[in-house]
């Protein structure tokens, strides 16, 4: 039966694959939902009225597009091969099939696939925030999203968003950082430029999936106005500024009850607070329900046979056929993803596989890459390195062959290969994926009469004597961190006791981290220079070399907080290590929306490098700060200057507090921006502060308590330069209270 079902809905999407012309085949008029000047809503409701209810089964039921032999599962033959998902289409009524693909960084393959796709990969997603500039992740979206397009894809399961709760959470390296506004800013652009590819991108996983470890089954308690002022706020922004078609809902439990079938979430928050029209699809076997889920909001359950059952396939049909799930919300869900699909341009621009410009493509990654580093350490300048310098030791990481990227459902295989296969973990959550974009080989590049030599970490007396006969030594440190498993803050492969060798034997010696998120550095007081790169992508050799040698003036600010060791996290270890399923993991997130630097300033913890902290080439003034209020909206202005001798950008940071205290922490980011600056020169910045952030949510409302307020303005989150007060009215805003102007980089 089961099967029966499944090939009659190959064969209906066969005949929607195999019948390009499908659009112009009857009279628009006959079939008016093909008629783009009207709303996507009006054309959702015309398309539904003419479909059967086999049909709307159709479209809330999504396939793995990969072949899964634990399963005995062959992926439909109108997927594209390797790929996370296929949902068919109803040829009959021109509604193309979803053709879905993971992820944030680009086009992805399963690990399990024979073929791999090459393709372009962006720097991580906590590297697109710490650029801390929509723009630079605006255009990564877009050109991820023309890489999906042209790869036969109209759904990216992109906009990973999920707070860094746990910075030992395997999977930060796909999201945006700790913060609210920078994550939703940030990931909301990246979505924009996603879509403006008629493809529609997921903002995900929804809601406070913060660990790995026990995702599937481990239930998170927290205090629900807590979350909206924080997790649920980074998705709340991050829909304001992406407009993504779809919300993927989470593994984990929020409240005792799993977040693809939690009324809280899907319904209370997402459809009445929010009002957001779009289709919340599960992850890959986050369903647990047909009634439950369907009637709590989930409207796709996605990549069977991941789920225990097929829950909204025969399942949701008996259950329609019941009355146990009304047949309205069936329409509705059917409905949500037919708007979704007509107002992101599925239906009237039907994807087409084509070329992809590789090398336009490497220097938007390229790009992206220098813009999210972050200098975190600079002692008596030794960068940027002269181009005349005679002799470099390059020290681990396989930087003599390229640079590494993070595992798991998002990652995306490199033209070229591996450049570094056979590194465990080979099977998944791996393989371990270097990029052939070698540092060795563009530092070389720069450093045209130097004698660059390279050793691979392994020895650590070894690269010490490198480093001895060298006048720099470079060594990169890295932690492959992955979807699937948490990990350690420290180095793995003894690569700090590599790290204090080289810096005993030469005092010019610098770090290169390639990390998921933040690590200790026992030895940071032994070296003058500390960069921070994450996962860089496709071009992060070039980019690092640009970087290193001042091509480039670092900009990148960090969108995280590094502690200086677990003592200071809210949680020593993470919970349930070594759980098996039949235990029950509590992850009680008792700090509620005291995250990362609200966390360490609610606590007064001084960490190893604050949030919002990063150097540059060149040094920045500030001055001239003024706050008032106008139009009911808290305005900021202030002036930065670039006193130093180079360009750079400048990242100035607009916290904001109340006097009288009572908030989660003393201070929250309310606004910033990305300025650059030629040397000498000077730019006049005003900002307005979403009212959202001078609030507390309570009683289903945000309340802006009346009282004196301090605005600060800082280079980070610990380098206050100036400070105003301002006096605010008492003000209350609705639960989906929105900006009238999302910041939207064009
Ligand atoms: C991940 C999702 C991903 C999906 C499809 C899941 O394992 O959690 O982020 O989109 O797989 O590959």
């Amino acid at each position: 039966m089961r099967k029966a079902f499944l090939l009659a809905a190959l064969a209906a999407s066969v005949a929607a694959a195999a019948a390009p012309g499908v659009l112009g085949a009857a009279p628009r008029d006959a079939r008016p939902w093909l008629n783009p000047s009207l709303s996507p809503d009006r054309r959702a409701d015309l398309a539904l009225e003419r479909m059967t209810r086999e049909e709307k089964l159709t479209l809330v039921f999504g396939y793995f597009s990969t072949d899964f032999a634990p399963k005995h599962y062959t992926a439909p033959a109108e997927g594209r091969p390797g790929a996370a998902g296929y949902v068919p289409g109803i040829p009959r009524l021109a509604i193309p099939p979803q053709w879905q693909t993971d992820a944030g960084v680009g086009v992805a393959t399963q690990g399990g696939a024979a073929h791999k796709r090459e393709r372009t990969a962006l720097p991580s997603g906590i590297a697109i925030a710490a650029s801390w500039d929509p723009a630079i992740a605006y255009n990564g979206g877009a050109m991820i999203g023309a890489e999906a397009r042209s790869s036969g894809f109209n759904v990216m399961l992109a906009g990973g968003i999920n707070l860094t709760r746990e910075p030992r959470n395997g999977r930060n390296f796909e999201y945006g950082g700790e913060d609210p506004l920078l994550a939703g800013t940030l990931i909301g652009n990246a979505i924009a430029g996603i879509q403006s590819n008629h493809v529609i991108s997921t903002i995900k996983h929804y809601a406070l999936n913060d660990q790995e470890t026990g995702r599937d089954w481990l239930n998170v308690t927290v205090d629900p106005d807590a979350a909206r002022m924080s997790d649920l706020l980074a998705f709340q922004i991050g829909i304001e500024n992406g407009d993504p078609g779809s919300v993927m809902c989470s593994y984990n439990q929020v409240g005792g009850r799993h977040a693809c079938e939690n009324p809280f979430l899907l319904t209370q928050v997402l459809r009445r607070d929010w009002n957001w029209p779009g289709y919340v699809m599960s992850d890959w076997g986050a369903t647990h329900s047909t009634v439950a889920a369907a009637n709590a909001g989930l409207d796709q359950d996605s990549g069977f046979p991941f789920d225990t059952q097929p829950f909204f396939r025969e399942p949701l049909r008996d259950a329609v056929a019941r009355g146990q799930v009304p047949e309205a919300r069936l329409n509705e869900m059917a409905r949500r993803i037919l708007r979704s699909m007509f107002a992101h341009g599925l239906v009237d621009h039907p994807v087409v596989p084509g070329p992809i410009d590789m090398a336009a493509h490497a220097a938007v990654t390229r790009a992206a890459a220098e813009a999210g580093a972050v200098l975190l350490k600079n002692d008596d300048h030794i960068l940027p390195l002269s181009p005349s310098v005679r002799s470099i030791a390059i020290i681990g990481s396989h930087a003599d062959v390229g640079v590494l990227s993070g595992g798991g459902s998002s990652q995306v295989y490199p033209v070229g290969g591996n450049a570094a296969p056979g590194i465990a973990l080979t099977g998944w959550p791996g393989p371990v994926v270097y990029y052939p974009s070698s540092p060795m080989a563009a530092i070389r590049a720069q450093a045209p009469r130097a004698n660059v030599r390279f050793a691979g970490g392994e020895d650590p007396a070894e690269a010490a004597r490198l480093a001895r006969g060298s006048e720099v030594a470079i060594v990169f440190a890295h932690q492959w961190t992955s979807e699937s498993i948490d990990t350690s803050l420290t180095l793995p492969d003894r690569q700090d006791a590599l790290i204090a060798a080289v810096a005993a034997a030469n005092p010019r010696t610098i770090v290169v981290l390639e990390t998921g998120g933040p690590v200790l550095m026992p030895w940071l007081d032994h070296v003058p220079g500390v960069l921070e790169v994450w996962f860089p992508g496709t071009a992060g050799g070039e980019a690092v070399a640009n970087l290193l040698f001042g091509r480039v003036n670092p900009s990148g600010r960090l969108p995280v907080s590094f502690p200086r060791d677990e003592s200071q996290l809210p949680r020593r270890a993470i919970d349930g290590i070594g759980n098996t399923p039949d235990q029950p993991i509590e992850v009680n997130y008792s700090e509620g929306a005291a995250i990362g630097y609200r966390w360490y300033e609610a606590r007064g913890l001084n960490p190893l490098f604050p949030f919002g902290h990063g150097l540059s080439y060149t040094d920045f003034s500030y001055s001239g700060l003024s706050a008032a209020v106008s139009g009911g909206e808290l305005n900021v202005s202030f002036t930065v200057r670039n006193s130093g001798r180079v360009a750079g950008s400048a990242v100035p940071q607009i916290y904001v507090g109340p006097e009288a205290g009572g908030w989660e922490a003393p201070k929250r980011l309310g606004a910033f921006a990305k300025v650059r600056l030629a040397p000498g020169a000077q730019q006049r910045v005003t900002l307005t502060v979403d009212p959202r952030l001078l609030a507390m949510f309570q009683g289903g409302q945000w309340n802006v308590a009346s009282g004196a307020y301090r605005v600060m303005l800082g280079a980070s989150s610990s380098d206050i330069r100036q400070t105003a007060t301002v006096r605010l009215p008492a003000r209350q805003l609705p639960p989906g209270w929105r900006p009238r102007r999302p910041v939207r980089a064009r």
